[in-house]
């Protein structure tokens, strides 16, 4: 299956967030972080915006929500339009339950772990799940290193993915670069989050063509 880029707008620019976006035209998906200050130690943004994002994006908006009582709000996202909503493992009360609604909204169901985060017990639930995404540095901030402790990780969901037959992707967030995306994409991860690594690029198609180009060998 061909990599898919999803660049984190985390690290644009929130002040021209239309021209941030029309930046990653190229990419494959566009990652936005909605942070409540309470699951992490950091506010970005929330309904409002992502509605708007959804407007003008373009291409296909993929939220990640590090937010507490993601059964409440993670229906709204999906409501909002967007194609895919990642709600927190450690977040939800009944992952499978919300998973089911989030998919009869119309939006791709994703389910997120922190670094010290077992996977383990979804991976009787693939099929309830469209995107697992693996955590590969503490979240709450854009910039930080990736912690290399997160590959078995990423091999072993790999593993359970093939070894159920799903089409589930698998996602990482964090410290993704020119540098750390081959090794990532060699443990099996198929969707690439970079927020520092493409805003923080001069010439940032280029540099989501040489992701892709490191991550596809
Ligand atoms: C961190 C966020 C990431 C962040 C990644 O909690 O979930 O999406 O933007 O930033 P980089 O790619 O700079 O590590
Ligand atoms: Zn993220």
């Amino acid at each position: 299956m061909p990599v898919k880029i999803a660049p984190s707008i985390l690290s644009a620019d929130f002040m021209n967030l239309e021209r941030e976006l029309a930046r990653i035209a190229t990419a494959d998906l566009v990652h936005v972080d909605v942070m409540d200050n309470h699951f992490v130690p950091n506010l970005t943004l929330g309904l409002p915006v992502v509605r708007r994002i959804v407007e003008v994006s373009p291409v296909p908006v993929d939220v990640h929500l590090m937010i507490e009582d993601a059964d409440r709000w993670a229906p709204e996202f999906a409501r909002a339009g967007v194609a895919s909503v990642t709600f927190h493992a450690e977040a939800t009360q009944a992952p499978v339950r919300l998973a089911r609604e989030l998919r009869s909204l119309g939006a791709r169901a994703g389910v997120a772990l922190r670094p010290a985060s077992p996977v383990e017990p979804f991976f009787d639930l693939l099929p309830e799940l469209d995107m697992v995404l693996v955590m590969t540095v503490e979240p709450g901030f854009g910039g930080q290193s990736f912690i290399e402790g997160t590959l078995p990780k990423v091999r072993r969901t790999r593993d359970a993915i093939t070894a159920a037959g799903t089409d589930t992707w698998l996602q990482v967030d964090g410290g993704v670069s020119r540098e750390t995306i081959a090794r990532i994409a060699q443990a099996g991860a198929d969707v690439f989050v970079a927020g520092s690594a493409v805003y923080g690029a001069d010439d940032v198609a280029a540099e989501i063509a040489e992701l892709r180009s490191r991550a596809s060998t």
